[in-house]
């Protein structure tokens, strides 16, 4: 059954778990899709992980409609989540829309994810009522990174708690089918659950989310530049990949590799003609 934004919020009505996880490519997204996984988030984690950024704010519009159609051509159940890259939605509400509708037609998203609580509330609402569904994004918001001063977990004080509650109600408020909540304490992620109704999906902020997300080479083992507290490795894919081109190299120089059964064959006598 497809997942939609609609079935998203039912999920949480029933109180049934989502996961999500990034994908950038068409293989990767097939083999997401095929394992049930309800979502899939072509994520700005694309200037880290595949483009190799220090940060997200290089990534533009048109890396985000290149990987998004390659992994939309590899996805089937799950619902095809894209992020608007920095400053495709910040300047005016105008670009906002228009930048939305290109991860449509263009990336053919599903929906689209923002990052942003009050601020965007407007930008938001204008995107929701062109149709097209917006998961938003709060707590440590990476665009904003230059403005946070680094990678820290948000909500611990008091007004910070405070705002990341009236940020969670403002994009509610605003029709977002989902939001992310992205590095907070846990009970803060569990409060902000159950006070208002459409899915927290968490990284980083416990399992009193409604559901989790995360980018997959941090679960596979296979970006190790850094290892968020948040990550657990659920395989050592890097490491397998590693004793694969090593294996590679070896058979490669010492002969073994082409064997007999991975050759075209051709007969002698075509040979024995050329001259
Ligand atoms: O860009 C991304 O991959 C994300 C997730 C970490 C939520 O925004």
């Amino acid at each position: 059954m497809k997942n939609t934004a609609v079935t998203f919020k039912e999920a949480k009505a029933k109180g049934e778990k989502l996961t999500m996880l990034t994908a950038y490519d068409y293989s990767t997204a097939k083999l997401i899709d095929q394992a049930g996984i309800n979502s899939i988030l072509v994520g700005d984690s694309l200037g880290n992980v595949v483009l190799g950024y220090e940060d997200t704010v290089s990534v533009t519009m048109e890396d985000m409609i290149h990987h998004c159609s390659a992994v939309a051509r590899g996805t089937k159940e799950a619902l095809l989540i894209c992020d608007m890259p920095f400053m495709s939605y910040q300047a005016s509400v105008y670009d906002a829309v228009v930048n939305a509708g290109r991860l449509m037609k263009e990336g053919r998203a599903n929906a689209v994810k923002l990052e942003g609580g009050v601020e965007v509330e407007d930008t938001i609402r204008a995107i929701v009522n062109a149709s097209i569904p917006v998961c938003a994004h709060i707590g440590l918001t990476p665009q904003s990174i230059n403005a946070f001063g680094g990678f820290k977990v948000q909500g611990k004080g008091e007004a910070a708690a405070q705002k990341l509650l009236d940020d969670a109600r403002a994009v509610e408020r605003a029709g977002a089918f989902a939001v992310v909540l992205e590095c907070v304490p846990a009970k803060l992620a569990e409060r902000v659950s159950k006070e208002i109704s459409i899915p927290t999906i968490g990284i980083g902020a416990g399992a009193g989310c409604d559901g989790q997300v995360l980018v997959y080479q941090d679960m596979l083992g296979m970006f190790t530049d850094f290892k968020p507290k948040f990550v657990k490795h659920f395989a050592n894919v890097g490491e397998i990949m590693t004793a694969a081109f090593k294996a590679y190299d070896a058979e490669v120089k010492n002969g073994t590799f082409p064997a007999e059964e991975h050759t075209f064959k051709i007969d002698d006598s075509i040979l024995d003609k050329l001259y």
